[in-house]
């Protein structure tokens, strides 16, 4: 087996009675990867982290997850990974620091690394508030510091911040980076292309089942940059878009020469231009 891989799928298809929601799914998941699985609603997202954990089973291909086959996880693999879905699982009752301390019990975690998550999370101030009265975006960096606490190989994320303010998401972000640095391997869903361009190692773009591309953000928008501009600001001018050929060239090199430029850069698509392209949807959908 290649290195550092912990999670791998082989021709995963899955098939519900009328409907193919997977089709022929391939990828690996290395230490220390953050991996994008992108798609827009009903493209098969949540059905395939389910899989690789072992709540579905697949009609056909293999999944691996941590060296053992997905369709036989037992318990013992549920203390190397965590999983954020929903907010289920909290218990509204409890605080925060009794939510985290009885799966500390569990995990046989230390109250120390219950302080640190706590604090990693930016939530050590709401310690004694009743879970059930956080925001949506405390209760979501509850539920994370919940998947975390015992230090878990893979992480999935079923759309980690679907419906957070842009200071959460970003705090979220952040979180995401260090446990990267840690070494944790990180399976993630979102419809947000921005998030994944920044965060993630790997992407793959998901459409009705399928996998139509797969890369880092970058290979993937350099690949789709089929008819290469640049765009140029020249002093009191607007800003103007030039295709890349001999005469436009020649009147950058110009503009160059008499130090006209104020700025200039190439205009390659973004991710979700190339989602659009290659598959005609619109994401937020
Ligand atoms: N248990 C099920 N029985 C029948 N069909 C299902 C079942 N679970 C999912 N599906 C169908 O499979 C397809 C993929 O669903 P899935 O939940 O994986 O999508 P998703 O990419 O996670 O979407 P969203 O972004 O809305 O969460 C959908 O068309 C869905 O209706
Ligand atoms: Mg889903």
């Amino acid at each position: 087996m290649e290195q550092n891989v912990l999670l791998s799928l082989s021709h995963i298809s899955k098939r519900f009675k009328t409907e193919q929601a997977l089709k022929d799914i391939n990828m690996t998941l290395h230490q220390g990867e953050i991996l994008g699985f992108l798609g827009p609603s009903g493209a098969g997202k949540t059905t395939t982290i389910k899989i690789i954990t072992g709540q579905l089973r697949q009609t056909s291909g293999e999944a691996r997850l941590l060296g053992t086959d997905s369709s036989n996880i037992d318990a013992s693999i549920y203390e190397k990974i965590g999983v954020v879905s929903d907010n289920s699982g909290i218990y509204k009752k409890m605080t925060v620091w009794q939510n985290l301390y009885v799966f500390a019990g569990i995990w046989q975690v230390s109250r120390e690394r219950v302080e640190q998550v706590l604090a990693q999370v930016g939530l050590a101030e709401h310690r004694k508030k009743p879970a059930g009265k956080l925001s949506k975006g405390q209760t979501q960096r509850l539920v994370l510091a919940r998947a975390v606490l015992h230090k878990p190989r893979v992480l999935f994320l079923d759309e980690p911040t679907s419906g957070l303010d842009p200071s959460t998401a970003v705090a979220i972000h952040r979180m995401l980076l260090e446990l990267k640095e840690e070494g944790m391997a990180i399976f993630l869903t979102t419809h947000n292309m921005e998030e994944a361009a920044k965060l993630c190692d790997k992407v793959a773009l998901l459409h009705d089942g399928e996998i139509v591309e797969f890369g880092s953000p970058q290979e993937i928008c350099l690949k789709h940059n089929r008819n290469k501009k640049y765009s140029v600001l020249l002093e009191g001018h607007r800003e103007l878009e030039l295709d890349q050929n001999p005469e436009n060239v020649r009147k950058i090199a110009g503009w160059m020469e008499r130090d006209e430029i104020m700025r200039i850069h190439s205009c390659e698509p973004t991710l979700e231009t190339v989602f659009l392209e290659v598959t005609g949807k619109e994401l937020n959908v």
